[in-house]
């Protein structure tokens, strides 16, 4: 189902597939056994997609909440600007937590949230992102389970937004200009 609007496919489906059980097989090896179930936190609405895939490819005992920020607009460049829209449903204290985002792009959103968690007092914090846009970074940022880097270009689907749309896609692909 290759849309007229998209260009190129960045990440198939099959890639998809592949990339989702490698990190579900990393992130499971990582923890192996946790005195209490690893919290994974998705950061909404980019996320969640690849958090259904994710967790089902993670062999240990967890438990799921999530988190909404303030996000663009509908437009395409970042803000940097990060805000709590709807929070988590329990306390991440003492907790092991893996933070899990769609997309790392300039940094700025990761970095905050990775800040804001931190000052919750987890018992661990890692993160995981199933993009990765290394040029278009401007702020250092944690990544301990990484999924494909992609070039510096807008891309949508499999939970990637342009003005809310083309989430749905089982792909990852770059829109053609408007
Ligand atoms: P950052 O703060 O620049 O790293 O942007 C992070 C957020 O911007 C991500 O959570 C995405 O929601 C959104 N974003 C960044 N790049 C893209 C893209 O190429 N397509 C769709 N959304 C993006
Ligand atoms: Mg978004």
């Amino acid at each position: 189902m290759q849309l007229d609007e998209i260009t190129k496919i960045l990440v198939s489906e099959d890639e998809v597939t592949k990339t989702v059980k490698r990190l579900g097989a990393e992130i499971t090896a990582h923890y192996g056994q946790l005195e209490r179930e690893l919290m994974v936190i998705g950061l909404l609405k980019g996320s969640f997609i690849f958090m259904a895939d994710l967790v089902r490819q993670i062999r240990i005992p967890l438990v799921v909440d999530f988190l909404t920020l303030s996000s663009y607009g509908d437009g395409t460049v970042s803000s940097g600007d990060v805000k709590v829209v709807m929070d988590l449903d329990s306390s991440i204290e003492g907790r092991d937590v893996l933070l899990v985002e769609d997309i790392v792009d300039t940094g700025r959103t990761f970095c905050k949230v990775i800040r804001m968690m931190r000052n919750r007092n987890p018992r661990t914090l890692s993160t995981c992102t199933f993009l990765n846009k290394p040029a278009a970074r401007m702020v250092d940022t944690q990544i301990d389970f990484c999924g494909v880097d992609i070039p510096d270009e807008f891309a949508v689907g499999y939970g990637l937004d342009y003005a809310q749309n083309y989430r749905h896609l089982p792909y990852v692909g770059v829109l053609k200009p408007a």
